[in-house]
């Protein structure tokens, strides 16, 4: 059976998820206090009907006329509201592609998460993380479905557009056992995972807003192309390099859900609707939860070496425990670090959260992680626009 995310699903959800926008304008209309009592145009009837329209009336008339155009704009997404919407739309579903091939491969297969049907070496090596690591896959995967849904849900009840890259669905999936095998957006077979996040987080001195580049924590998966699933059954014949394979996944989960942390509150500072701001500070500390579990998870990763039989890409997992608090596991409560301005004391921070050009920093970090390998150029162009469209969005009316 064929379970690929793909626009049937998010049609079936819209039906089941989105209130027609008569129940939504019927919602809206519960919550004005002035409609009923005192609305505009019986003012404006009275007004005219006497003849005399004061100053002191005209005043309030056109307040009231600002006020209900207030209310109207409530109904409708402002611009940069609509692309910022957008582009973290994109951002869930290329999320909720990558997640799907994970959980395929290695989290548990339901209703709620279908598609695939596991490959046990795999799902036994990530466990060697975390024995719930199969649980906590499903729901992230869940989790990132969810949000995509329901920001294209929320787009399109407020006549805006929601997000569709189904076209660009023709990466190749996995051959191992476990894996359907479906046009995918996202690429996990030849990653270079970046891993200073592991080091910003622990730092108390450096933080990227202030230009700082944190030490890595892996240096070898920061170079080369590292496969973070099993390619092909041979991938888990080997159980150093399966390990190896399953060690990449557990940074990448990380890597991935800090991405998410940091967007959300850099792109909340340029929101300018109440409901969209509720919005993305609603789901970006869900992102935040992901990743303070994956990072704990990652440090119960195994110290080994391996060699891709592939490629003949080399991978070294140290002790991470050797080499003092920068890198030390347990310590995955943030450390507070420079904030705003050096003269203020260290404060415990999401790190980076610098508002200025937030969508193409993300969409950057994604495409170095090796994540579009073997997408065209239009799925650049795409996304690059949903990525600048949004990082002009102003704060305040500019750039609208
Ligand atoms: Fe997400
Ligand atoms: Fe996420």
């Amino acid at each position: 059976m064929n379970t690929q995310i793909d626009s049937t699903i998010i049609d079936r959800k819209h039906g089941s998820n989105v209130l027609p926008e008569t129940e939504i304008n019927k919602a809206t209309e519960t919550i004005k206090p002035s409609k009923g009592s005192f609305s505009r145009r019986s003012f404006l009837g009275k007004s005219l009907a006497a003849g005399a329209v004061t100053m002191g009336a005209g005043l309030l008339a056109n307040t009231l006329l600002a006020k209900e155009g207030n209310e109207k704009e409530k109904g409708h997404l402002k611009k940069g509201d609509a692309a910022i919407l957008r582009f973290l739309a994109a951002a869930e579903i290329i999320e909720a592609d990558l997640w799907q091939q994970y959980n395929e491969l290695g989290g548990i297969q339901d209703s709620e998460v279908p598609g695939g049907t596991g490959n046990p070496a795999y799902t036994a090596a990530v466990e060697v993380l975390d024995s719930d690591m199969a649980q906590y896959i499903h729901d992230n995967t869940d989790d990132e479905i969810s949000h995509f849904t329901f920001l294209n849900a929320y787009l399109a009840s407020k006549g805006g557009e929601p997000v569709d890259l189904d076209q660009f669905r023709t990466l190749p999936s996995s051959q191992a056992t476990g894996a359907q095998n479906i046009g995918r957006l996202t690429n996990l077979m030849q990653l270079t995972v970046d891993t200073s996040f592991w080091t910003r987080y622990r730092s108390d001195s450096l933080n990227p807003d202030f230009g700082d580049t944190l030490p890595q924590a892996i240096p070898t998966l920061a170079v080369g192309e590292h496969t973070a699933i099993p390619r092909t059954d041979a991938d888990t014949t080997d159980p150093n390099f399966l390990q190896a394979i399953a060690n990449t996944a557990g940074f990448h989960f990380a890597f991935i859900e800090q991405g998410g942390t940091s967007l959300y509150p850099s792109l909340a500072q340029r929101v300018t609707q109440d409901e969209a701001l509720r919005i993305l500070l609603s789901i970006g500390p869900t992102e935040t939860m992901h990743f303070q579990t994956w990072q704990d998870k990652a440090g119960n990763a195994p110290p080994l070496t391996a060699v891709d039989p592939v490629t003949g890409v080399s991978v070294t997992f140290p002790d991470l425990n050797a080499d003092g608090e920068i890198l030390q596991t347990n310590l995955i409560m943030p450390e507070p670090t420079i904030f705003l301005n050096r003269t203020f004391p260290i404060v415990s921070i999401i790190r980076p959260t610098e508002t200025d050009g937030a969508a193409m920093a993300a969409l950057n970090a994604l495409t170095a992680d090796g994540l579009f390998i073997g997408q065209p150029p239009e799925f650049f162009a795409l996304l690059t626009q949903l990525a600048q469209a949004a990082d002009h969005a102003r704060h305040g009316g500019r750039g609208r």
